[in-house]
């Protein structure tokens, strides 16, 4: 009796897994094996073999762009963005991707800054970031009970990424106003970035912010299942409207429109996505992997899900 509740979750949480694996990477893979010319015929027109991309709207609108990701702590960019980051950073979409930390990680200690630093080197070059792309402040103490001063991240934003004219296009991302758990330090990110972002690109359109929605308590810790039923009603939908020539998968549960929708973006991950964030976190951040860590990367749905919401 008492063992068949744990037996039941376990049922669930494997059948769960299984569809997921079935539904954002099986069935893509199969897609694109009869439908990509150049996978087709085993001949190739450039150097990057053709990978699925599973977002909304499809294609993705942030190309060609340098794109910094503005994260508080060593092992944020795993543990909340490595979905957008991961996507962003595939050479297909030309982007630039650069991380910009605002913390050495060092709450508990002094000393685990530079383990924390060095771990996020680690972590990027294994999510696709060369270490020259990223940036390590030392500036802001990290803690839960600190609030970081929002003058000062707008003028450190100022200091890295400039005001001026950008080459291309330029993608801020950084966490929204509940900071995934309302942790100050990610709160005060916001705060700031919005503030850099609103001081100088107000009538720039070259420059644009995003900010990554917090979940609900059971939205945050539902694993792969909403993403299923998702991508479920995806596909079907795909079959019914004879969608089916296109490598990039186009979600219509939520596009209606078929209309680029740029105010909103969601990304999912395909098992081999997740792979490499689970690589990141528990090899590339290892000294974070307290017991209870295994716990929150199996059943969390940041490792597989981001929605990044514009602000204007
Ligand atoms: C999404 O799919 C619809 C058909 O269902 C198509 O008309 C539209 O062009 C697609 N959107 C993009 C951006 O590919
Ligand atoms: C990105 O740049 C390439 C040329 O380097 C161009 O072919 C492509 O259309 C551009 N993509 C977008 C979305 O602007
Ligand atoms: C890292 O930065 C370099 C130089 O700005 C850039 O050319 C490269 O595309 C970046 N790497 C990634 C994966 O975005
Ligand atoms: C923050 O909390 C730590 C203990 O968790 C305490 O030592 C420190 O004094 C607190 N800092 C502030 C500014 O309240």
């Amino acid at each position: 009796m008492l063992l068949s509740i744990p037996s039941f979750i376990f049922k669930v949480f494997s059948t769960t897994f299984l569809v997921w694996i079935v539904l954002s990477t099986a069935i893509p893979q199969l897609l694109s094996k009869y439908t990509d010319k150049e996978i087709q015929s085993n001949h190739f027109q450039k150097t990057n073999y053709p990978y699925n991309s599973l977002t909304s709207p499809t294609p993705l609108p942030i190309q060609n762009s340098t794109v910094y990701f503005i994260i508080g702590h060593p092992d944020d960019e795993v543990m909340f963005f490595s979905p957008s980051l991961i996507e962003l950073a595939k050479a297909k979409h030309q982007n630039n991707v650069k991380l910009i930390c605002f913390s050495t990680g060092d709450s508990v200690d002094e000393s685990f800054g530079g383990i924390r630093s060095a771990e996020l080197i680690n972590s990027a070059r294994i999510l696709g970031l060369p270490s020259e792309n990223i940036t390590i402040l030392d500036k802001f103490k990290d803690g839960m009970n600190i609030t970081w001063d929002s003058n000062d991240i707008r003028e450190t934003l100022k200091e890295l990424i400039g005001t001026g004219p950008q080459k291309e296009p330029v993608v801020l991302i950084t966490f929204d106003e509940k900071g995934v758990s309302n942790h100050p330090n990610h709160i005060s990110l916001y705060v700031g970035t919005v503030n850099y972002f609103k001081t100088y690109f107000k009538n720039n359109k070259d420059v644009t912010l995003f900010v990554l929605k917090s979940l609900t308590f059971w939205e945050k810790y539902s694993f792969t299942f909403l993403s299923s039923v998702e991508l479920f009603v995806d596909h079907v939908s795909k079959l019914f409207f004879s969608n089916f020539f296109k490598i990039d998968i186009n979600i219509s549960f939520f596009t209606k429109s078929s209309l680029p929708n740029t105010n909103a973006i969601k990304f999912y991950s395909d098992l081999n996505m997740l792979s490499v964030s689970y690589a990141a976190m528990c090899y590339g951040h290892y000294s974070q992997m307290v017991w209870f860590r295994y716990g929150w990367i199996i059943l969390s749905r940041y490792l597989t899900f981001n929605h990044l919401i514009q602000i204007t």
